[in-house]
C-alpha cells in the first residue's frame, strides 16, 4: 500500500451500471471525489450490464452524465480523460456463472498487474429483482470469502414488505457477513442529516432540552414538487410509504430521537437508531386510519405550469389507488419521548421542494407579560433545514426596540453557505468515501431495515385491503390532503410552511 495515501487499491464492480443510477449519480459522485478529495491511487471501475457496449461508448455516455450532474462537470478534458481511463465495460448476464468467473479473473489480473492486494466492492445498481440473485452467484464464485477485502452494496428499497426484506437479508447473510453488507439510504449521506448528530451531541446546549419535559412535538416534512416522471412502472407498485417513509423518513426519525452514542463506532450509532424503531408504539390495525393519512395528487400546478394528476402519468394505472402522499403521527415509548407526538409527512407534487425538521418546544409555564405586549407569541422552535436550503433556525421571543415592552418572534440562524466555503459534497460522494474506507456508519443494518418494515406492516396491510374512498384527494401544487391537517388539529397542532432562507 502507498504510505502517503491510506486508501486501499480498489476495484468497484457496478452491476447494472449501464442504467440511470450510474450515469446520473454514481459516476458524477466518484468524479467529484476524484477532483476534490482523495481517491485510492489505484482504482478500477468495472461496469457490468447486459447491453452491447464497449469501453469507449460507455465512457462517452458517462461523460454526458458527468457534464450534467457533477459539480466539476465543466472541468477540463484532461481531468475527465484521466478519470475515464479507469472505467471498463464487461457485458454479462447476472444469472450466468460465467459472468462472475470472468469478473473474478479480471480482478485477479488487476491485482497481478498492480502487484498489490485489492479490495473488491460489488455495487448492485440493478432493478431490485436482482438483489436476491447477484449475492448468491458472488458467493458461489467464492468472491465474498475475503471478509475484510470484499463487500456488497445495495440501494433501497430493501424488500417490498417485512417478509421480503427478511428473505433478502437472509440471502445476503448466507453469502456475506453483516460487516460486508452496505445498504444505502442516500439521506444518510446528506450533510444536513449528518449534521444533526453533530448539532445534538457536539454541543451541550440543546441536549438537556431534547426530551418530553421541554419538547411539545416534532414535525418532519420531506416534500417534493416533482411528480413521478418516467418512473410510473416502479412507483405505481411501490407508493410513497415504501418509496420514502420506510427508509428516508424513518432514518430522520431515528437521528432526531436517538440517544447519544458512546462513540462514533458504526455499530454503536446503529444500535442507538434501532432502539428508536423498537420503541415506536405499534399501530393496531383498527387504528391505522387514525394515525396515518394517505393521499394521491390530482390535476394542478407545478409553478405556473398545469400538470396532470397521478393517474394520468405514464406507466400508471388509470384507476390506481397508489398513495403519493403520506402523513402520520407516531409515539416513541421510552423515558425521553413518552407521549410526545412525532408527525411525519412526505409527498410528491407538493407546493415546493422542502425538507425540514421542526422541534417545537413547550410554552413557558407562566406568561408574565400582559396580553397586549405579545404581538404574535410563539413558543420557541428549532427548525433544521435539510434541503434545498441548508441550515438551522432558532426562533424565540425578543423584545421589540422601543419604550414599550412588545414581544415578537425573531430568528437566530446558521446557514451552511454563509458559514462554510465548501465544497459541499453530494450525498453519494460522502457515501462512496465511507464505502471505500470500509466505514459502515451511514449505512443501514439488517435489523434496522426490518424494524422499519415492522412499524409499517399494519399500514401496508390495511391500505392494501381497504381502497381509498376519495382519491385523488389533493391538488398538485398544494400541501397535501386536508386530512393531514386534521391529523394535527386534533391535538391543537399544525404543520408549518417550510422555511426558506432569504439571501441578500
Ligand atoms: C428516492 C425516491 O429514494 O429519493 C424518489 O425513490 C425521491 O422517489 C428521491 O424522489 C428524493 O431524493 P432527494 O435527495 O431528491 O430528496
Amino acid at each position: 500500500m502507498n504510505d502517503e495515501n491510506p486508501l486501499k487499491p480498489t476495484i468497484l464492480a457496478i452491476f447494472g451500471g449501464a442504467g440511470d443510477l450510474t450515469w446520473r449519480k454514481l459516476v458524477p459522485a466518484l468524479y467529484d471525489i476524484a477532483q476534490d478529495r482523495e481517491m485510492p491511487p489505484r482504482l478500477s471501475i468495472i461496469v457490468l450490464d447486459r447491453v452491447d457496449l464497449n469501453d469507449e461508448d460507455l465512457r462517452k455516455k458517462l461523460h454526458e452524465g458527468v457534464k450534467q450532474f457533477s459539480r466539476h462537470g465543466k472541468s477540463g478534458k484532461d481531468h475527465w480523460e484521466n478519470f475515464a481511463s479507469r472505467i471498463f465495460y464487461q457485458k454479462g448476464d447476472f444469472k450466468d456463472p460465467d459472468t462472475y468467473e470472468t469478473l473474478k479473473k479480471r480482478c485477479a489480473d488487476v491485482e497481478k498487474e498492480w502487484n498489490e492486494k485489492v479490495q473488491c466492492i460489488y455495487y448492485m445498481a440493478t432493478p431490485p429483482v436482482m438483489f436476491g440473485v447477484i449475492p448468491k452467484y458472488l458467493g458461489k464464485a467464492g468472491m465474498a470469502e475475503d471478509r475484510e477485502w470484499s463487500r456488497i452494496v445495495v440501494e433501497k428499497p430493501i424488500g417490498y414488505d417485512l417478509d421480503s426484506a427478511r428473505q433478502l437479508n437472509e440471502v445476503f447473510k448466507q453469502n456475506f457477513l453483516e460487516s460486508q453488507i452496505f445498504r444505502i439510504d442516500h439521506y444518510l449521506g446528506k450533510e444536513t442529516v449528518q449534521n444533526i448528530l453533530a448539532f445534538r451531541f457536539a454541543n451541550p446546549l440543546f441536549e438537556p432540552l431534547w426530551n418530553r419535559n421541554y419538547v411539545d412535538h416534532i414535525a418532519i416534512t420531506v416534500a417534493e414538487d416533482i411528480g413521478i416522471g418516467n418512473r410510473g412502472g416502479y412507483y405505481d407498485k411501490a407508493g410513497e410509504l415504501r418509496d420514502m417513509v420506510q427508509n428516508h423518513l424513518m432514518q430522520l426519525l431515528c437521528i432526531v430521537a436517538m440517544e447519544p452514542m458512546v462513540s462514533f463506532d458504526a455499530n454503536e450509532v446503529r444500535n442507538k437508531k434501532v432502539d428508536v424503531l423498537h420503541a415506536v408504539r405499534p399501530i393496531p390495525r383498527d387504528a391505522v386510519n387514525k394515525y396515518f393519512v394517505r393521499g394521491q395528487y390530482g390535476i394542478g400546478k407545478a409553478g405556473d405550469q398545469e400538470v396532470c394528476g397521478y393517474r394520468e402519468e405514464n406507466g400508471v394505472n388509470e384507476n390506481s389507488n397508489t398513495e403519493t402522499f403520506v402523513a402520520m403521527k407516531l409515539f416513541i415509548d421510552n423515558w425521553r419521548w413518552q407521549d410526545v407526538p412525532f408527525y411525519l409527512r412526505t409527498g410528491k407534487r407538493l407546493a415546493s421542494r422542502a425538507s425540514e425538521i421542526v422541534v417545537q418546544f413547550r410554552e413557558v409555564p407562566h406568561r408574565s407579560f400582559p396580553q397586549e405586549d405579545r404581538q404574535d407569541w410563539l413558543a420557541a422552535r428549532l427548525i433544521i433545514l435539510i434541503q434545498p436550503d441548508e441550515g438551522i433556525i432558532l426562533r424565540f421571543q425578543a423584545k421589540e426596540p422601543g419604550p414599550d415592552v412588545m414581544l415578537k418572534p425573531v430568528d437566530m440562524r446558521f446557514d451552511y453557505r454563509e458559514s462554510f466555503s465548501g465544497p459541499f459534497p453530494d450525498a453519494y460522494e460522502t457515501l462512496f468515501t465511507d464505502l471505500i474506507q470500509n466505514d459502515a456508519t451511514p449505512f443501514m443494518r439488517a435489523d434496522q431495515v426490518e424494524a422499519a418494515w415492522r412499524i409499517l406492516k399494519p399500514v401496508l396491510e390495511v391500505w392494501a385491503e381497504e381502497k381509498p374512498a376519495n382519491f385523488p384527494n389533493y391538488e398538485a401544487g398544494s400541501w397535501g390532503p386536508k386530512e393531514a391537517d386534521d391529523l394535527l388539529r386534533r391535538q391543537d397542532h399544525s404543520w408549518t410552511t417550510p422555511e426558506k432562507f432569504i439571501h441578500s
